[in-house]
């Protein structure tokens, strides 16, 4: 075994124990949860994209038609010479975007916490765009308070947030979230942040269950997780994907949820269920022109530009950090 597979090991047994003692805790409080991020193994990341090219989930490829139309605006904004800093690195369609509309880039510095997608990415950047500097940082974005030392930040950092994944954080997180990123930009700093917008609650609830039943396997897979890498018992047909639109909180809810009484088996501790019980598994919350102006506000930064598509579905905006 080389040393970067003893490092990869290591790291693979530290996310094992992650999600082992994040599941046994969701699984132990009453309302049971189980935090978001874990449903992005490799084979759920792999139904995520499958998602993003339904016909029902409306959200990547209306928000790509926004970019397409307003790159050169935020690149005019922007002004020349500033470094791209990505929060995750899965968009690529979406950063080439601003790579080639932004004048003189600096560098372009994709955060995520996988090695393999900044590996993959940063490499085929490199392929396309020979003169362009990618600087990847491998890190969790959700909690990373500084960027590395000795990274060509020029003095005007654009951030990028795309995807409406601000969507999947509750009002305080994303509220937390948007003041460390403020930081992590700089006093000139800017961030462009893709938003799902309020809409018909029919639609919204279609996006999220798909006819295809892509998005319930999305949500199921965690139970396959489960069973896979914490030798969890869970018979994928006796719990099925929920989701709906709640209103009054202006988000998605989305659970799985048993269909009998039953009892589960995790990690050598055994977990009862009632008929009809369910376990959370993710929030999406959708904004207006009001809720996304008062969440940017408590980040710290002012919406300068809001671009939406013609149906108002979705918004691309550029803020800019408060002094
Ligand atoms: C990643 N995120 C923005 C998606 C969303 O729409 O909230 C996650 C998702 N879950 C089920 N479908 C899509």
């Amino acid at each position: 075994m080389n040393s970067s597979a003893l490092v990869l090991e290591r790291v693979d047994a530290g996310d094992r124990a992650e999600f082992q003692s994040s599941v046994l805790a969701g699984l132990s409080r009453m309302p049971r949860a189980i935090p978001a991020k874990f449903l992005y193994d490799a084979a759920g990341s792999a139904l995520f994209d499958a998602i993003c090219e339904l016909p029902e989930y409306y959200l990547t490829r209306t928000e790509i038609g926004i970019l397409r139309q307003c790159a050169g605006g935020i690149a005019a904004l922007a002004g020349p010479g500033c470094a791209l800093v990505e929060f995750g690195s899965g968009s690529s369609v979406k950063s080439r975007l601003l790579i080639e509309a932004l004048q003189e880039l600096v560098a372009y510095v994709p955060i995520d916490i996988s090695r393999h997608h900044l590996d993959e990415t940063a490499q085929r950047l490199r392929r396309d765009y020979p003169g362009l500097r990618v600087e990847p940082v491998c890190a969790d974005y959700m909690v990373l308070k500084a960027l590395p030392a000795g990274l060509p930040l020029a003095s005007r950092r654009l951030g990028f947030f795309p995807g409406s994944t601000i969507g999947n954080l509750e009002p305080d997180e994303a509220t937390a979230f948007l003041r460390r990123v403020r930081g992590l930009l700089g006093r000139e700093g800017a961030l462009v942040l893709g938003t799902d917008l309020k809409k018909d609650p029919r639609r919204l609830h279609d996006a999220y269950n798909d006819a295809s039943g892509v998005t319930a396997a999305f949500t199921l897979n965690l139970l396959s997780r489960m069973n896979r890498e914490l030798g969890a018992d869970f018979d994928l047909a006796a719990f099925e994907h929920e989701a709906f639109y709640n209103a009054a909180e202006s988000r998605i809810e989305i659970y799985f949820k048993s269909l009998k009484r039953q009892t589960v088996h995790v990690a050598g501790r055994k977990f009862s269920f009632s008929a009809g019980e369910r376990v959370h598994t993710e929030y999406s919350y959708k904004y207006d022109d009001a809720s996304m102006a008062a969440l940017a506000r408590s980040g710290g930064f002012e919406i300068v530009r809001t671009w939406t598509d013609p149906a108002r579905q979705f918004a691309v905006s550029f803020l800019r950090g408060v002094p």
